[in-house]
């Protein structure tokens, strides 16, 4: 049995996601614990929520509630949210947690005996209208890089390149739009990651198997010039993790917290931290720490693909520098963005489908099945209304819904609702059970190389092969000659119906769930050998007809969806 750690990015706690951001991360992370739990694998799948930086702040203030108050509500939200999209983390951390505090402090310290922090006057920006510091988020201009005209001052969300405020051209303030800044000199403390350029670029080459889209990201800023210069680890900031050596002050540093970027993915180490502690589970350490049980741990990470520099250079200088055995990511798949509708998804615009009302409209299997099945993996990709329908509708509601639908009536109006006995398998079958066989060896050799696409397509072509074997078989004629065979067909076609469950409910779990419950069988052992897997439910087992499961988008519908969320969320 292997064990897999997976972790997904980690969403900013600042309101409710996207279906951009849910297909760049949580849902393929999800995804791929489904299926190494469905293959019997050890899994720990974390996530949390980023309840630090200037998004919290402004977000909090922006909703008139204390910091502290806001997150705590919006974790819940966003908490609620991942469970109606069934997204089965182990453990929903939070970054705020005093599990995370410590390790920060902990990490900062091993970071400074190991002389890898430095303290640097600097010069930040200073707003006078507003009386304060205005880091990262707080000020936004022109990117130096690209000339995109609003990046923030943390990170250009055009080009990805991570930025100094001071980097920015024509600099204004997002509380106040104020533009007579000024730079002051202040003190904080930087990572020395340009000490590690060698270790980092020996590590990112030994990662052959990497996805282009990451390796071509991290090789980019680690073989650009600044790409890999030492980077601010402090903010003026009230709200994160107090600045301190382990547990002892860092003198200097009093009113100081560290920089949103720094304690985030420490929280992945953290969440099972807190997952221990919460009474989930026995032994954390044995999942992150080498020398006590996760060295056959394999590790991967989802994440958007802005979000690479971050996971491929800064956190794993972290983890490198602190000079202990911790685990350091195997595998990292990143995505490409997600458009809507001939733009982009906009949060502060509220353009396109959040996952709140995605789930008010529909279930989540439309959802997880059309975004995994159009996941942007080799490129961008985009969701517009028709091609939702379409999809939806042919995949799910004419191919899978059909199939199990016609075979359950078919069977229910001429044997009854049990499993039919009698009945011998020929050709047809034999040549069924042959494709089904190969096709799920590429099905999982997909879904262990996270091929999110190729994995869908193939698991459609799945459903297919039952679908047409029933046309060609057609047990509703050879029942009028020949009622024992037109038997057989039909309790193969039942035992197909619980292996489709099996194997897709990594896809799509509610509707899975709810075919298995009307199979009446919680056998949901993966087939390795067709054959004997379609005599999973014997001669004589009952089942009930399952009530419609997927019905069809309407054209009207489609058409009040497009208006509806064309740019409006609250
Ligand atoms: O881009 C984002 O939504 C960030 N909150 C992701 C953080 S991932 C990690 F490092 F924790
Ligand atoms: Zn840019």
């Amino acid at each position: 049995m292997a064990r897999h750690l997976i972790t997904s990015a980690i969403p900013y706690i600042n309101g409710i996601k996207h279906l951009g951001n849910l297909v760049g991360s949580q849902l393929p992370a999800d995804l791929f614990a489904r299926y190494q739990r469905a293959r019997g694998n050890e899994v720990l799948f974390l996530c949390a929520t980023d309840e630090h930086g200037t998004p919290a702040e402004l977000a909090a203030s922006k909703a008139g509630q204390p910091v502290a108050e806001y997150c705590a509500q919006m974790h819940e939200v966003q908490s609620k949210i991942a469970e109606g999209f069934c997204l089965s983390f182990d453990h929903f951390g939070r970054s705020s947690s005093p599990q995370n505090h410590a390790l920060t402090q902990h990490f900062a310290g091993r970071l400074a005996d190991a002389g890898l922090i430095r303290e640097v006057s600097e010069k930040q920006m200073y707003s006078l209208a507003d009386g304060r510091y205005l880091p990262d988020r707080y000020i936004e201009g022109t990117c130096p890089n690209c000339g995109f005209e609003d990046a923030r001052g943390d990170q250009c969300d055009n080009c990805t390149k991570q930025l100094d405020p001071t980097d920015l051209i024509n600099p204004r303030s997002t509380i106040s739009g104020a533009t007579d800044l000024e730079k002051r000199e202040t003190r904080h403390l930087y990572l020395a990651q340009s000490q590690m350029r060698d270790q980092l670029q020996t590590w990112v080459d030994s990662k052959t198997d990497w996805p282009v889209l990451t390796t071509s990201i991290a090789k980019k800023w680690l073989n650009d010039g600044d790409g890999l210069q030492d980077r601010g680890i402090t903010r003026d900031l009230a709200w994160g993790i107090p600045v301190k050596k382990g547990q002892d002050p860092w003198t200097g540093m009093e009113d100081k917290v560290f920089y949103v970027w720094f304690d985030a993915p420490i929280e992945y180490i953290a969440s099972a931290q807190e997952w221990h502690d919460a009474g989930k589970g026995t032994d954390w350490e044995r999942w992150w720490r080498i020398d006590k049980g996760a060295e056959d741990v394999i590790y991967t990470q989802f994440m958007g693909k802005d979000n690479v520099p971050f996971h491929t250079l800064s956190f794993p200088a972290t983890i490198l520098g602190s000079g202990e055995p911790w685990k350091l990511v195997d595998y990292i798949k990143s995505f490409n963005y997600l458009n809507y509708d001939g733009g982009q998804f906009s949060t502060s615009r509220g353009r396109g489908v959040f996952m709140d009302q995605a789930l008010e409209i529909l279930p989540s299997d439309y959802w997880r099945w059309w975004l995994l099945r159009n996941a942007p993996e080799s490129s961008d990709a985009e969701f517009t209304w028709d091609l939702f329908q379409s999809n939806t509708n042919k995949d799910l509601a004419d191919v899978l819904g059909n199939f199990v639908s016609r075979v359950t009536k078919f069977c229910r109006s001429k044997f009854g609702e049990i499993v039919p006995e009698n009945g011998t398998w020929g050709y047809q079958e034999e040549a069924l059970i042959a494709e089904l066989n190969q096709r799920l060896r590429a099905y999982e050799s997909f879904m262990e190389a996270t091929e999110v696409r190729k994995a869908a397509s193939e698991l459609r072509s799945i459903w297919v092969a039952g679908n047409e074997y029933l046309q060609a078989a057609a047990p509703w004629s050879t029942f009028k000659q020949d009622p024992e065979k037109a038997a057989g067909q039909v309790r193969l076609a039942l035992n197909l119906i619980r292996l489709y469950a099996v194997v897709s409910s990594p896809f799509i779990p509610d509707a899975c769930a709810r075919i298995l419950a009307a199979m009446k069988t919680d056998d949901t052992s993966w087939p390795n050998d067709v054959k004997s897997d379609l005599k999973t439910l014997p001669p004589g087992h009952a089942f009930a007809v399952p009530e419609v499961t997927f019905r069809k988008i309407t054209d009207d519908e489609r058409e009040e969806w497009k208006t509806r969320f064309s740019g409006t969320h609250a």
